[in-house]
């Protein structure tokens, strides 16, 4: 049967529905923090909370798994917030709606209700640029759990994190491209935007960009033991044998690998 061709255009597209389509995995997360929570703690994990949320699909997914899950998505920005409630929160039954909370404010600030799970993902925590900065944010993030609650973020390195380069993927219908459009090896300081293509030939440039800092497993690790998290440890992505890519399996590990780009997640708890 012939392929039916897509009408996605530059003219036509929202880019968070595109950026949700090209990096997120809301069910498989949730799953993945309510299963590695029990599992730490003995614990359901009920009160989730999602730091630089963005559209909050992750929350949305959350309070979808079990009827006693509450999930509060923390975003700067009130038009992201405005669409996370208009296409994500409004889509669940009206009961699980009153089960998220969106709070425009800066993460490092908003500190209540307590949390037993709190996540900063897609390496949303690299806009804090100085160790002060960074550090003032992993405090209000221990201050903002449940004690024994756990802190989840994600990383990314190896040799590729500092090339100057653009990546593509296809995904249905369109292309998403990665950018990594400048890197400062003095400050670690690093210009990332993402660009979506589509089959007419039409483009949607920087529809992202984000000015970070890229920070190292070490900083980020003696930087959470100053905080005062405890038992702060890596789960590392295996590689898929055949792509060579990341499997999206994560395991505790001691010992990283020396691949030249890899994902983990780096977990304290309170
Ligand atoms: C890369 S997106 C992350 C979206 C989503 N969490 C994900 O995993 O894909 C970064 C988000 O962080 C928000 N943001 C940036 N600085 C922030 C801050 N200090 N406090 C709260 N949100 C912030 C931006 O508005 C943006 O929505």
């Amino acid at each position: 049967m012939p392929q039916k061709k897509s009408k996605l255009t530059a003219r036509r597209v929202d880019k968070h529905a595109l950026y949700e389509m090209s990096v997120q995995a809301p069910e498989d997360d949730a799953r993945f923090f309510a299963r590695y929570y029990k599992k730490y703690t003995g614990e359901p994990l009920r009160s989730f909370r999602e730091d630089f949320c963005g559209t909050a699909i992750l929350s949305s997914a959350f309070v979808q798994l079990h009827r006693d899950n509450h999930a509060m998505g923390v975003d700067l920005d009130q038009p992201t917030l405005d669409w996370a409630a208009r296409h994500n929160v409004s889509r669940l039954s009206p009961e699980a709606q009153d089960r998220v909370q969106l709070v425009r404010g800066d993460v490092a600030d908003v500190r209540k209700p307590v949390a037993e799970l709190t996540a900063a993902l897609n390496f949303s925590y690299s806009v804090f640029k100085t160790r002060r900065d960074l550090g003032r944010y992993f405090d209000n993030a221990y201050q903002g759990l449940k004690p024994g609650g756990l802190f989840v973020l994600d990383a990314w390195g190896g040799g590729q994190s500092q090339f100057l380069m653009e990546e593509r993927k296809k995904v249905e219908g369109f292309t998403y491209v990665w950018d990594q459009a400048d890197f400062d090896p003095i400050t670690a300081e690093i210009l990332c935007k993402i660009h979506f293509e589509f089959p007419d030939g039409t483009r949607l440039r920087n529809a992202f960009t984000y000015d970070w800092r890229l920070w190292t497993l070490p900083e980020m690790i003696e930087l959470m033991t100053d905080t005062g998290f405890r038992d702060i440890h890596v789960l590392w992505e295996g590689t898929d044998r055949k792509s060579g890519e990341g499997n999206g399996v994560f395991r505790r590990v001691r010992r990283g690998g020396d691949e030249e780009a890899w994902i983990a997640y780096v977990i304290g708890q309170r």
